[in-house]
């Protein structure tokens, strides 16, 4: 079956190494709403050689942030490469020089022993983009997110955290809390004594840790939950010693070890008083992204994209995916329910029993509240990479979708409408591959019926990637 693939998805996992750094303008067709008035902003994996090695991974590739700005009915495209130190390493020696989620550098044996005691952490943040602390900045699971100017997508150097939240590994996934105008994230300090830190950033540049987690063996933890008053760390059953880290010699991600009888570990902390109220254990998933959280009565109501284990991450290496092989393992909208106090079971149940990734909400009005939608990538056809837009009604289970066959959508961007009277009053944004024209689209549909609005061509393929966020025109006039 590897040999005649019966998808064509794998276009999507070719290198663009051409920058589009003056914007251009792009065709249009259809007719865009007149308040849609801002930057999608977007970063991903784009340059997967370097000199005569490949990166291992889709997670792995060296980072270009992409922007397409929209006003008056018109949009321009710009994108640039990040210019990290993975960046800058990579082009002057010709060689991969920091270590990936999945790919290592080759080292001679002193490089070995100087990375045990000063390994280098990647700054190749090419898994989401966000307006944290008033800025734009670029993320990857490391604590060295980079900002960058959402003009001229120009970098202009790491996010500094204090001293006091030290770590290495952190999510690409802040939430942001309107109410309290911070961020919270996570992050994870590896040692002797291993630790959770849940961290505050404030719209002021403030940060403080609001809880401390010993943890013996950490958990790959890709998001975590919010609600309005908690923050949901969900530790799925792929665990690392950190000490295999340091030494094991491998890749970062295959030091991390499926142990399904750890089962599925919520904990939950208050946001104000940094108080853990419970820690509770449900039967053994796997996740990369949470959807939203929320207290239903005396439970706490915790979505998050399941998957039965964790092979999904196996299935997303880059010579596999370049073949176009099927991918089998599909995640699913899960609701759990994690009653507050005492020692209640966890309940789960699936809220639609479709394929579910990269997911979106009214995010502005519904994070860590009660809600109805769920907008994502979806499968239609059994095997094929992410193929469709789906909506999902999370109180019925009403599944609508959005597919033209030989089209490969990636994550849809919820953009409200400023007059929005419903929850899925608004557009959605989404870059849209054409396997048959070999060029990617900007979508734009109507987020409440799923209807075409118009279509923007760029000037070339985009490699698929992962996340990125809206940017309205009056948030850049700093
Ligand atoms: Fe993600």
């Amino acid at each position: 079956m590897l040999n005649q693939p019966a998808f064509a998805y794998g276009a999507g996992f070719r290198s663009l190494t051409e920058e589009t750094r003056d914007p251009v303008a792009l065709p249009v067709t259809g007719k865009l709403p007149t308040w849609l008035k801002g930057s999608l902003l977007r970063t991903g994996p784009s340059k997967f050689e370097v000199g005569t090695r490949t990166y291992n991974h889709w997670f792995d590739g060296l980072a270009m942030l992409h922007r397409f700005a929209l006003a008056d009915g018109g949009v321009t495209y710009a994108s640039r490469f990040l210019e990290s130190k993975a960046f800058r390493a990579a082009e002057t020696t010709g060689k991969i020089t920091y270590a990936e989620f999945a790919t290592d550098p080759c080292r001679t044996l002193f490089g070995r022993v100087a990375a045990i005691f000063n390994p280098k952490l990647t700054d190749n943040c090419c898994v989401n983009v966000c307006d944290y602390a008033r800025e734009a900045v670029a993320f990857t699971e490391t604590t060295m997110p980079m900002r960058f100017s959402p003009d001229t997508l120009k970098t202009l150097g790491v996010f500094g955290y204090r001293r006091a939240l030290k770590g290495q590994v952190s999510t690409a996934h802040p939430h942001y809390d309107a109410k309290r105008a911070c961020h919270y994230n996570y992050i994870a300090d590896f040692g002797m004594k291993s630790l959770y830190r849940l961290c505050r950033i404030g719209d002021d540049g403030k940060q403080r840790i609001v809880a401390r987690l010993p943890v013996a063996r950490p958990s790959y933890m890709h998001s975590f939950g919010m609600s309005e008053d908690h923050l949901v760390l969900t530790e799925f059953p792929l665990v690392v010693s950190p000490i295999d880290l340091r030494l094991s010699g491998k890749p970062f991600i295959q030091n991390y070890r499926w142990e399904p009888e750890r089962g599925l570990v919520f904990h939950i902390v208050e946001k104000d008083t940094g108080k853990l109220v419970r820690t509770a254990t449900a039967e053994a998933s796997f996740g990369f992204h949470h959807v939203n959280a929320f207290v239903d009565h005396d439970r706490l109501a915790v979505d998050v994209i399941t998957y039965p284990d964790a092979s999904i991450i196996d299935q997303l290496y880059l010579a596999r995916l370049r073949s176009s092989a099927p991918i089998t393992a599909t995640g699913t909208l899960t609701r759990f329910h994690i009653p507050l106090t005492g020692d209640a079971p966890v309940t789960r149940r699936i809220l639609a029993d479709v394929p579910l990734e990269l997911p979106r909400i009214n995010y502005a009005t519904r994070a860590g509240k009660p809600y109805r939608y769920v907008w994502g990538t979806g499968v239609q056809s059994q095997g094929d990479f992410l193929d469709s837009i789906v909506k999902i009604d999370a109180e019925t289970g009403t599944v609508a979708r959005w597919h033209l066959a030989g089209l490969y959508p990636g994550e849809p961007v919820f953009v409200p409408s400023p007059s929005a009277e419903g929850e899925d009053d608004g557009v959605l944004l989404s870059v849209v591959l054409d396997i048959a024209k070999q060029h990617s689209f900007l979508l734009v549909l109507d987020a409440a019926s799923l209807a075409e609005m118009a279509r923007a061509e760029a000037p070339h393929a985009i490699p698929f990637h992962f996340h990125g966020n809206f940017f309205p025109v009056a948030a850049q006039a700093t």
